[in-house]
């Protein structure tokens, strides 16, 4: 009997992924420490989920024997409703990583090219891969998506460009009116996918990306209900496209992909404005206590327009996180997205910001070179 192979089931493309190293998860942190500690490294929003979400999601607990709504009608009106679109312009996705998967795999196949930036969000670029597509990293500039350097990357055989507007992990974003420029100037043969996961922190009429989908361009945004509204555990996100182009991702879309609890959640927090405006509030208030400090303390920074920070330490990043996680805070180590020397730190609660700042100043008097 000949040995079973998994390998050779491989393709190519898929034995060249390196898996998404996700944030660690704080009960295994804690496990290990033996005393709690705080999260920084998921960009989650540090003041738990809605009330009225959580309320909404016990209350639909005893149907989650049914399926959910495969198409989720209701959360896609309420969302026509409050962003001004058609239904039929809106998909839903578990998480907007599901979607940014889904256009992947929709639209790329072996030839087609996928482009990103160099240092954005690492989904969009296994997204490419999975779909055995060519893959384009376009350089950043300075800490900018630079959105030149993207167009002039586009060959014939592009189909997808990914963009995050704010960007993770750097925070910054570009204008409206770039946007505009770059959509104009790009073949129409290209779609590009505008990742807005953290809209509700950047200044507002930074983007006009709805705009974009009314007026039909090659656009699809997305969004989710993981950061601002507090579900990320929940897995919902959503897109805005022109309806063909919703129509195709449908084709491809797996039924039943958002759970019955989180479509109920999502409409209660779509409802919870307080909650919302509480949660951008805390941010700005958190953002400048948090800056103002770290110029204090001699640690550079990127200014950020969404709910985290990039900070070069320059010092070893997987030491410092290694360093920081003994002191029971987690963050990000950023040598994977390119920069070898800084972390990325989500916002906080006054309280979590207070502890990761001790945490800095504690960890920066330790030798650079000493063993976690
Ligand atoms: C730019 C960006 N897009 C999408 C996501 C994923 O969001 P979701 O939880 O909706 O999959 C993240 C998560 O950190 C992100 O930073």
């Amino acid at each position: 009997m000949s040995k079973f192979s998994i390998n050779s089931l491989l393709p190519f493309w898929a034995s060249r992924i390196q898996p998404y190293p996700a944030g660690k998860p704080i009960e295994e942190v804690e496990r290990e420490l033996g005393h709690s500690a705080i999260k920084l490294a998921s960009n989650e929003n540090p003041l738990g989920p809605s009330p009225r979400a959580l309320e909404a999601i016990r209350m639909s607990l005893d149907r989650v024997h049914l399926y959910p709504d495969s198409g989720g009608y209701e959360l896609r009106r309420k969302l026509a409703e409050h962003l001004q679109l058609e239904m039929s312009q809106i998909i839903l996705g578990a998480g907007s990583t599901e979607l940014i998967e889904l256009a992947a795999k929709t639209f790329l196949s072996g030839g087609d090219q996928g482009i990103t930036s160099q240092s954005s969000f690492l989904i969009y670029r296994l997204a490419i891969q999975e779909a055995g597509a060519g893959l384009t990293l376009a350089p950043l500039e300075g800490m900018n998506v630079d959105l030149t350097a993207i167009r002039q990357a586009i060959t014939p055989r592009t189909k997808l460009v990914f963009l995050a507007n704010p960007n993770n992990p750097t925070g910054t974003s570009f204008t409206a009116a770039k946007f505009d420029a770059f959509l104009d100037a790009i073949p129409a043969h290209v779609l590009v996918v505008l990742d807005e996961a953290y809209y509700h922190y950047a200044a507002p009429g930074y983007s006009r990306s709805l705009d974009l989908v009314r007026a039909g361009r090659n656009v699809l945004v997305l969004r989710t209900f993981s950061k601002v509204y507090g579900l990320a555990g929940l897995r919902l996100g959503y897109g805005c496209g022109h309806p063909e182009l919703i129509e195709s991702l449908n084709r491809v879309r797996a039924p039943f992909n958002t759970s019955r609890p989180a479509q109920t959640a999502a409409l209660a927090a779509l409802e919870d404005r307080e909650y919302v405006e509480r949660s951008v509030e805390l941010n700005f208030t958190e953002m400048r206590f948090v800056t103002e400090e770290l110029t204090f303390l001699g640690i550079r920074f990127t200014p950020s327009n969404a709910n985290f920070l990039l900070i070069d330490t320059a010092r070893d990043c997987e030491q410092d996180f290694l360093r920081l996680l003994r002191e029971g805070v987690i963050v990000r180590p950023m040598k994977v997205y390119g920069f070898p020397t800084s972390l990325r730190v989500t916002i906080g609660t006054h309280a979590d910001n207070e502890s990761f700042l001790a945490a800095m100043r504690r960890i920066a008097r330790a030798p650079a070179s000493a063993n976690t």
